[in-house]
């Protein structure tokens, strides 16, 4: 019998890395895997919900049912990210996003030049912070926060700054946790409250995530 306590509801996450080029041939990106944002999206559409995922470029299949929106850069996770966002009651923002993007992409491949090169980089928008402030359809907005100090403090910044309903905080110094892993630990924070959630897989941590939300998710 599939759950259906979200059934019409939408859920939009972002996840992986974004790729931001520096010529044809280039990219500056991090070393998400992707594994958090799918496993939250495979969750939701457990629950019923419908899903959309908006991923970067990663190197593990999308759980099937969720409808898939693969991007490279920021920019077009932002473009999407905003397209979908108010059509969403969850949004999730799971990717690792590159702050910063290169200022002038080269039309053509970089030549080699000196001992030195240097790379003008500009800020990238805050998809999240961008969905938050949306007023006409807002949906309920989680963001992520890798720390390696200072978790819970960094975590309950962001919350407030980016006016998230929900933060989920992971301490990526701890071995085996967080980046590229299979398990991880994470703290959520409300405005007025917080959950440690212990070590566990991806899988059983986007449950309890997802478990969170919906209890406090007005229908
Ligand atoms: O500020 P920081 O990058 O640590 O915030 C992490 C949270 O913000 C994550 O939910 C991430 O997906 C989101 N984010 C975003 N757009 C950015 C940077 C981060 O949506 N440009």
């Amino acid at each position: 019998e599939p759950a259906t306590v979200l059934a019409d509801v939408t859920v939009t996450i972002t996840a992986g890395p974004t790729r931001e080029a520096l010529d044809p041939v280039r990219f500056i990106s991090n070393h998400s895997s992707g594994k958090m944002g799918y496993a939250l999206a495979q969750a939701a559409l457990f629950l019923g919900a419908k899903v959309n995922l908006i991923s970067g470029p990663v190197a593990i299949a999308p759980p099937s049912g969720a409808e898939v929106f693969a991007v490279e850069s920021a920019i077009q996770m932002r473009d999407t990210a905003l397209k979908l966002a108010s059509e969403s009651d969850i949004f999730i923002g799971c990717a690792a996003v590159a702050d910063y993007r290169v200022a002038q992409v080269a039309e053509q491949k970089i030549k080699k030049q000196g001992d030195e090169m240097n790379i003008t980089m500009v800020k990238n928008p805050d998809i999240i912070a961008e969905v938050a402030a949306l007023t006409k359809h807002r949906p309920y907005t989680v963001g992520f926060a890798a720390e390696t100090q200072n978790v819970d403090q960094y975590a309950q910044g962001k919350l407030k700054n980016k006016n998230l309903d929900m933060i989920c905080a992971n301490d990526v110094s701890r071995q085996g946790l967080g980046f590229n892993a299979d398990n991880n630990a994470l703290t959520l924070f409300w405005p007025d409250e917080s959950l440690e959630l212990p070590v566990a897989d991806k899988q059983a941590l986007a449950m309890s995530v997802l478990m969170e939300i919906i209890k406090r998710l007005d229908y």
